[in-house]
């Protein structure tokens, strides 16, 4: 791909006073006659800046690290990481096109950025709000397809949730990144198959929460914007988030005691170790055909009343699983 300057570039450009100072304290960790090694930190303050790299930024890193031109030049064309052109002002989409991607469906991916956004990568939407562009493998192939927006990656997508994603951009909430599926981390699809006891609840991802907390994702950084303004969530204090609609959780029904034939072996749902099989047994549910029946509103139940164990019967579909072991011959 042929890497240029854009053809429009703004008159001048500056960093902001408190990038100005971060920059200087980046230029004084290297001895002197060597400040050129802080090129690339301050070529990418100035694209978390402005959205894109343009000529005056060059000019300017040239002149604040004693350059010429056409070095600093040479380092914003030489990294694909850097945008030479205009970015949506709300998001640029980077959609990851490499192997497991792609085979995962990364190409729905790029036709809901052509009709969302532009027909082609690298331009801006006809509101100047978004743009996209297809990306090398971004190391997240656990978790294909996947997508960065901003500073966070959106994983296990599919055309659906990226249309949902791109709504909420669009209404001005930060989504919540990592898996769109509720995976805690790169574990297999149907649920960890080691280590299965463990709380892998997903407050405890601490990529996703402290990207929620921060709740920054698309933001400028012009090195002295206010945080955005915390909420209360479930008794912690966190940034605005936006999430899925909500399901109105319902208890479903339960037994006192297990029937005459006896509990089956709730440990045969993938997930579902001696700890939760017993906790289950606590809240009623002995059978497999209990689970089997549990509607959404149901799930949503069980799934925050599993103290320590919340939100796993979701993620890891017990539903689904226990409808295939109630058809299983016994
Ligand atoms: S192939 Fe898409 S993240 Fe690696």
């Amino acid at each position: 791909m042929l890497r240029r300057l854009h053809d429009e570039q703004p008159d001048n450009f500056a960093f902001t006073p408190a990038n100005l100072d971060w920059a200087n304290g980046q230029i004084a960790k290297y001895p002197e006659g060597r400040q050129a090694s802080a090129v690339i930190p301050l070529l990418w303050r100035a694209q978390e800046q402005e959205g894109w790299v343009s000529r005056p930024a060059i000019e300017c890193i040239a002149r604040m690290l004693d350059m010429s031109d056409i070095r600093v030049l040479e380092v914003a064309t030489f990294y694909f990481m850097f945008q030479l052109r205009p970015v949506g002002t709300v998001a640029h989409v980077q959609v990851c096109g490499t192997t497991s991607c792609m085979i995962c469906g990364a190409e729905d991916l790029v036709k809901v950025c052509k009709e969302r956004i532009a027909p082609h990568a690298h331009e801006l939407s006809p509101d100047g709000r978004f743009s996209w562009e297809e990306v090398e493998c971004l190391g997240a192939c656990a978790n294909a397809p996947m997508a960065q927006v901003g500073k966070d990656y959106y994983e296990d997508l599919t055309a659906e949730r990226l249309n949902d994603l791109l709504d909420l951009f669009v209404g001005g909430e930060v989504p919540r990144p990592g898996s769109q599926i509720g995976r805690f981390g790169s574990e297999p699809k149907g649920g960890p198959t080691s280590l299965r006891d463990g709380d892998m609840a997903e407050a405890t991802n601490s990529s996703v929460t402290i990207a929620t907390r921060l709740g920054d994702t698309i933001s400028r950084i012009t090195g002295d914007h206010p945080p955005r303004p915390l909420v209360e969530v479930g008794g912690a204090r966190v940034a605005r988030v936006a999430v899925m609609e909500p399901v109105a959780a319902v208890k479903p029904e339960r037994l006192d005691a297990p029937r005459a034939e006896g509990p089956d072996d709730l440990k045969l749902i993938r997930g579902v170790g001696p700890k939760l099989e017993a906790l289950l047994h606590h809240l009623g549910y002995y059978h497999f055909d209990q689970v089997a029946a549990w509607t959404p509103a149901e799930v949503a139940w069980v799934d925050e009343n599993l103290e320590g164990f919340k939100g796993r019967v979701s993620r890891e579909n017990w539903v689904e699983q226990a409808r295939a072991l109630t058809k299983a011959p016994k």
